[in-house]
């Protein structure tokens, strides 16, 4: 499954390719600007200062978004209890191979990281953290079930390459994990991903991107079950969806990825959804896109 080619992306930090899923791990604007942007951000972690927290990391990958997670937990004296799922461990080995990526952490960071790929886990003090490898369909039934995380980050490649980490079945199992207040956040700002998690009931946010233009209007999606309008007026990067992205949850392309058994291959999840939207009597996304003047 794990064939991977480095690759150098625009702020100077590296990411994977994987010939497998044929995508990339990060933008190649940059994995750590991504990291920063589309998880750290808009997980507003000030808050947790000097208090205690929770957080899974859904396909850990390199490890960018929980190494940038430790780095600015450790400054603050934060006490983290943190799962990881993951199914391969070459992406983790390559981290802690790779020079540039040890420079931009505070050595903690490494000596956790070496710990987890090691011995999957490591506790001190301040942090307890568990990475659980396998398919994560599978793995996340291992997570204790008393255990609600505040942050759940979600990223997968994307939905058409891996349809197995977004089917409405495997969200399910995520949105039960989060805190009613907790924060689950993804990159992704797919209408089929939006109206799973807005069908379980929770509240979506659009990620604010950091310059809008009408083929950029998003960083990803935050999904909160309960929603204080304080914490929506105080975290900048919060944004309630436009008409435009709406009008996107009605449309074809909003018909969810299902994965009954959760043990799916991905080729019959994608070929299911295709059929449904065929039979579907919704707009297309093309016909929506027209509308608001979108170029792609
Ligand atoms: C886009 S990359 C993640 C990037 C990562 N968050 C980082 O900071 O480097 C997607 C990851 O999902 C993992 N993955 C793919 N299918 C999976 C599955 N079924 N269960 C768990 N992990 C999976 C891949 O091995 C890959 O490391």
């Amino acid at each position: 499954m794990s064939e991977l080619k480095e690759i150098l992306t625009k702020d100077g930090s590296f990411t994977l390719r994987s010939l497998f899923f044929q995508e990339n791990f990060h933008s190649l604007e940059g994995a750590l600007k991504e990291t920063e942007i589309k998880f750290i951000n808009p997980s507003n972690l000030k808050r947790f200062k000097d208090k205690s927290l929770n957080v899974l990391d859904i396909c850990f990958g390199l490890g960018y978004n929980s190494a940038s997670l430790f780095n600015n937990l450790i400054k603050q004296n934060s006490f983290i209890n943190w799962y990881a799922l993951e199914i391969d461990k070459k992406p983790l080995k390559y981290s802690l191979g790779n020079k540039s990526f040890q420079q931009l952490w505070h050595p903690k960071v490494l000596k956790i990281f070496k710990a987890l790929s090691k011995n999957s886990q490591y506790k001190d003090q301040f942090f307890e953290c568990n990475i659980l490898w396998g398919d994560a369909r599978e793995r996340i039934n291992n997570i204790p079930t008393n255990i609600k995380f505040d942050l759940i980050y979600l990223d997968g490649f994307s939905p058409q390459k891996c349809p197995q980490v977004w089917s409405v079945e495997f969200l399910g199992k995520v949105t039960q994990k989060l805190n009613p207040q907790g924060y689950l956040i993804t990159y992704s700002c797919s209408a089929a991903i939006r109206k799973t998690l807005k069908d379980f009931g929770l509240n979506i946010f659009n990620i604010k991107p950091n310059l809008v233009s009408k083929n950029l209007w998003s960083n990803g999606t935050i999904a909160v079950k309960i929603i204080d309008e304080k914490v929506l007026q105080s975290n900048l990067y919060f944004k309630k969806l436009s008409s435009m992205e709406e009008e996107h949850l009605l449309t074809k392309a909003s018909i969810p990825y299902r994965d009954a058994s959760l043990s799916s291959n991905p080729k019959d999840i994608i070929r299911k959804r295709v059929q449904e939207q065929l039979l579907s009597n919704l707009k297309t996304s093309k016909n929506w896109r027209d509308k608001w003047g979108m170029t792609k």
